[in-house]
């Protein structure tokens, strides 16, 4: 099937002309095409201009939107997300309105592994009906990819069920879905006191049979003092590696321990969080060309400190903005939302979100080659919304701008 968008007031192609990602100056040029319109064939981008330089003929088998009033630009790609689970933590947040922090809750027994608990006396049908309401949820504010941890089973087969229910919603639904095992997201009850008995079982259990069976693309450590450490995490990551999985980090989140450092020694596609990173750090990621993937959601709802995103971006780090969602430390699927906390708090500006959600976050799951900007042999995954302008998506923040998604071609009904 053909679609032509013609007459859009905006569109913000993010192009890249070949380059994986942008950085530095770069990720303010957007590329904006004003009275811009768009071919899409066979769900790729066939054409990219001016809407006065459209010169094929419109064919009876063509759909053609007149977006003149609208905004269009990539659909969003949200690069870190734990978005299978089951339960939910209003009761912790409602501790942390009287004043308990995120990690005194967690030493108490809530935190991730409340979530676990929830997780293993669930079945996987039930985790994938959560998961279908996230997924349309997050497709109509524009999400059209996303990457999905597990990591809330922790035990060989809970973490089996989640890979396989990442999968299986991979097949079944509409967004395109990159799977990580996180197996290493926290010290199972089972191995209390000992992470080195549990790190030898995702090495010679885990990781053999989610290779064996693909059931990840990606592996992730949560790199950080209670959880594992920065020999633990190399070790993870070395098996990981060793049996073709891609790898990226939690690191920095609550203190610098040197997760980024580790992340650009041992390649990895991205690391993540990054609220606490050193001057050390940001040059290691800026030199080996790791993406860095900051989650202002996180630092907005648990009141922690902001990844330093300008000297990060002023060094020539490749940033990426996504939402993390997961019911404990940011409990949003919003995309716009996320640019709205980047900007307010972490001096980014609105162009700089629109790279980081969009093109620098395909990178940061590898996926830059085929979506994260509207050009020639891409997938048609393309967003629109009725705004004046760009910069609406993060200034007018609490509503939802999206009122048409396209994904691979389509239009969707949502
Ligand atoms: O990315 N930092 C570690 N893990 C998650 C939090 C998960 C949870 O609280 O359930 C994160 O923020
Ligand atoms: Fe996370």
């Amino acid at each position: 099937m053909n679609l032509f968008i013609r007459n859009i007031r905006q569109l913000i192609t993010v192009a890249a002309n070949g380059k994986r990602f942008k950085r530095g100056k770069e990720m303010r040029d957007l590329g904006v095409i004003e009275n811009g319109a768009v071919l899409c064939r066979d769900g790729k981008i066939a054409w990219v201009g001016r809407t006065a330089e459209f010169s094929e003929q419109i064919g009876d088998e063509m759909t053609v939107i007149d977006a003149g009033e609208m905004v269009a630009l990539p659909g969003f790609v949200d690069a870190h997300t734990h978005a299978v689970f089951a339960g939910s933590r209003e009761l912790e947040f409602a501790m942390r309105s009287e004043g308990l922090t995120y990690q005194q809750i967690a030493e108490r027994g809530g935190g991730i592994l409340n979530t676990i608990r929830s997780v293993r006396g669930t079945t996987k049908r039930d985790l994938k009906k959560a998961a279908r309401h996230h997924l349309t949820e997050m497709l109509r504010s524009g999400t059209t990819s996303l990457e999905i941890k597990s990591g809330y089973g922790l035990s060989t087969d809970a973490e089996i069920m989640m890979l396989e229910a990442i999968r299986e919603l991979a097949e079944e639904e509409l967004p395109d879905i990159v799977a990580t095992f996180l197996g290493a997201h926290a010290v199972p009850p089972e191995f209390t006191g000992d992470p080195d008995g549990y790190v030898k079982t995702i090495v010679d259990t885990m990781l053999p049979y989610i290779a064996e069976r693909k059931l990840a693309e990606f592996c992730d450590v949560f790199c950080e003092r209670g959880y594992f450490d920065l020999a633990q995490t190399e070790r993870v990551l070395g098996a990981a590696a060793s049996r073709g999985l891609k790898t990226k980090i939690h690191a920095e989140e609550l203190s610098a321990l040197g997760g980024a450092e580790l992340g650009a020694r041992l390649g990895a596609t991205s690391v993540d969080h990054l609220e606490h990173i050193s001057e050390k750090g940001i040059s290691a990621l800026a030199a080996a060309e790791v993406v860095g993937v900051l989650l202002p959601g996180v630092s907005f709802f648990l009141n922690h400190a902001y990844a330093p995103a300008r000297a990060m971006i002023d060094a020539g780090v490749p940033v990426a903005i996504a939402t993390d969602f997961n019911p404990g430390s940011c409990m949003s699927y919003s995309m716009p939302l996320m640019m709205t906390i980047a900007c307010t708090h972490m001096h980014m500006s609105p162009e700089e979100c629109i790279t980081a959600t969009t093109l620098n976050a395909a990178a940061a799951i590898d996926r830059s080659d085929t979506l994260g900007s509207i050009e020639r042999g891409k997938y048609a995954d393309i967003v629109l919304a009725p705004v004046p302008d760009y910069r609406f998506l993060a200034y007018h923040f609490g509503t939802n701008h999206v009122r048409t998604v396209v994904k691979h071609g389509t239009i969707l009904e949502l």
